[in-house]
């Protein structure tokens, strides 16, 4: 599958791996078009490449997605390819305080989002020629790690999810692909988990985002770069040595 030509909307774009996609997808001649909830952060995603498209929405509002959905289909009819990547990761303690709509913020972020999108865009993308659907879960999809645990449970589900679309989309012209990043210097791996993370180095944005599409125009469906692949193996060899050691993430 080739990624030059499209038309791509990107969900989470100011950012991050969603903003490093748009530039590199913007360099193989795509028309490319980001989300986000900031208006500042699209402002300047706008100010440094004038011909990416932004368009303010949050994923974990339906309505929000029903308003883009309009608003992209008119300005951009030649829409193919939907990239789900818009996500929070926060280092959750379940012992303390919260409210019971705050504890499952990453469900409607992560997991919702990107159903809710994929609900409301297929019958457009089902009439492309060639369209694409890739969704952005993460290694820990694959093992979950406890200091995450809301996050760990929306990538699993929408790992399983996006495995469950491809096969029901087999035989149509969308394809469903999955990238499960590794850790990756962004500021979603920075910010909340500056003092878990201190000493670790996660893979540079622009490396990952270079693999990912490598390895989409390589036909490849599941895209586990670097540790994801090897948190994807432990998982099925040695499951409880790999959850014991994700385990001590953030312990003393
Ligand atoms: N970095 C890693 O180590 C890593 C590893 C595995 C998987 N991932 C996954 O990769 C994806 C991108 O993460 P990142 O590391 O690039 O994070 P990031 O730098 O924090 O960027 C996240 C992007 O998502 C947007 N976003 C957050 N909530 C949103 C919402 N409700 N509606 C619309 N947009 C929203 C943010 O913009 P606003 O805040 O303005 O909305 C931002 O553009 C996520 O799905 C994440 O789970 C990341």
């Amino acid at each position: 599958m080739k990624l030059s030509g499209r038309t791509i909307l990107i969900t989470g774009g100011s950012s991050g791996i969603g903003f490093e996609l748009a530039v590199q997808l913007l360099a193989r001649s795509n028309v490319i078009i980001i989300t986000g909830r900031d208006e500042q952060a699209l402002n300047d995603a706008k100010r440094r490449f004038p011909e990416i498209e932004t368009i303010q929405s949050d994923v974990s509002d339906p309505d929000a997605i029903r308003a883009l959905f309009k608003t992209v289909i008119e300005r951009f009819p030649r829409l193919d390819t939907l990239v789900n990547n818009a996500g929070i990761m926060r280092n959750l303690k379940l012992g303390e305080e919260r409210s019971i709509e705050n504890v499952t913020l990453e469900i409607d972020v992560d997991l919702n989002g990107p159903i809710r999108m994929v609900q409301q865009f297929l019958p457009h993308l089902l009439n492309q020629r060639d369209a694409l659907i890739l969704n952005v879960s993460s290694g820990l999809a694959f093992v979950p790690m406890p200091i995450s645990p809301v996050y760990s449970a929306a990538k699993a589900a929408i790992h399983a999810y996006t495995r469950c679309l491809r096969v029901q989309l087999e035989k149509s012209t969308v394809s469903v692909v999955e990238l499960a990043p590794p850790a990756t210097e962004t500021p979603l791996f920075r910010d909340e988990f500056a003092e878990e993370m201190k000493g670790q180095k996660g893979m540079p944005v622009d490396v990952l985002v270079r693999r990912a599409i490598d390895s989409v125009e390589a036909g490849k469906v599941e895209i586990r770069p670097g540790l994801s692949n090897i948190l994807k193996i432990a998982s099925r060899i040695a499951p409880g040595v790999i959850f014991r050691q994700l385990g001590k993430v953030g312990r003393p």
